[in-house]
């Protein structure tokens, strides 16, 4: 089984009403002006669309993070890139970030959870999360860890009722490997120096990745990609932000030899 797993690609643009200037997102519009705009190359977002449409993978994972402040301007910009890929035959999973879920505004939270909807191909919405789906040989738990939070933190946090569904899904009889599928990493080495950006409640999930009931964590958030996995392939990857490094990450699972195989693809070179 194929997938190919992608994230981060954070678009941005200006404020779009005036409530912007009052909530948080005048934060996320400075940030993109002045430095995210500079990082961030949007054409390898295309590039990574064309790619997965030409692989033609068993599936696609989307991790987070395709806007900047969450406004319905960026998930325009975002969706008609998607769209093609959405619209193919290739199973597609989204789950929204913390940039995707910045502010309560009700427009924005409207397009936040109309771009889960889309790009799950209408088969998961927001409020079902979490939920458990099986594609290919894999079964994949996709959860939110993404709420609005104050003006420095990027913090995100696994709720107790999703880290139990996590739990009741890894105590019934494994059938197939579990993918969990998030916007931020679980394994953190030194989680009290990310105190701004990390994930809390994720103790439940972090036992049951590390004791090997969940084989797979797949996330993003952190902006470079890594893939902190043992030589069956289990442990955690995440896929880096594909405008910044212009790459995706190809999983293959091999069912017969029961291994996870991960490379980073560079887009421009298919390194
Ligand atoms: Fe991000
Ligand atoms: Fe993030």
């Amino acid at each position: 089984m194929k997938i190919i797993h992608f994230s981060d690609p954070h678009a941005g643009g200006p404020a779009e009403d005036w409530m912007a200037y009052v909530d948080k997102r005048w934060v996320g519009v400075f940030n993109f002006s002045f430095r995210r705009k500079y990082q961030h190359d949007q054409s390898y977002l295309k590039k990574a669309v064309d790619y997965i449409l030409e692989q033609k993978p068993d599936l696609a994972v989307l991790s987070g993070d395709i806007t900047s402040t969450g406004q319905p301007g960026e998930f325009k910009i975002q969706l008609a890139i998607l769209e093609p890929l959405r619209n193919s035959q290739i199973p597609l999973m989204f789950i929204p970030g913390n940039h995707d879920c910045y502010v309560y505004n009700k427009k924005c939270v409207d397009a936040m959870k109309d771009a889960v909807k889309f790009l799950n191909q209408d088969k998961v919405a927001f409020d079902e999360l979490p939920v458990k789906m099986t594609v290919g040989d894999c079964d994949f738990i996709l959860v939110n860890e993404s709420c609005p939070t104050s003006l420095l933190s990027s913090c995100g946090y696994l709720p107790k009722s999703s880290s139990d569904f996590i739990v009741k899904e890894c105590s019934k009889k494994k059938e197939r490997p579990i993918v969990l599928v998030g916007h931020y990493p679980i394994i953190e080495d030194h989680p009290w120096l990310r105190v701004r950006h990390r994930l809390w409640g994720e103790k439940e999930a972090m036992r049951l990745l590390k004791n090997g009931k969940i084989d797979l964590s797949l996330c993003g958030h952190v902006h470079r990609p890594y893939a902190k996995i043992d030589s069956r392939g289990r442990g955690e990857i995440c896929a880096g932000s594909v405008t910044r490094n212009g790459c995706v990450s190809v999983i293959n699972y091999d069912k017969g030899k029961d291994v996870f195989v991960w490379e980073n693809v560079f887009l421009d070179t298919k390194r």
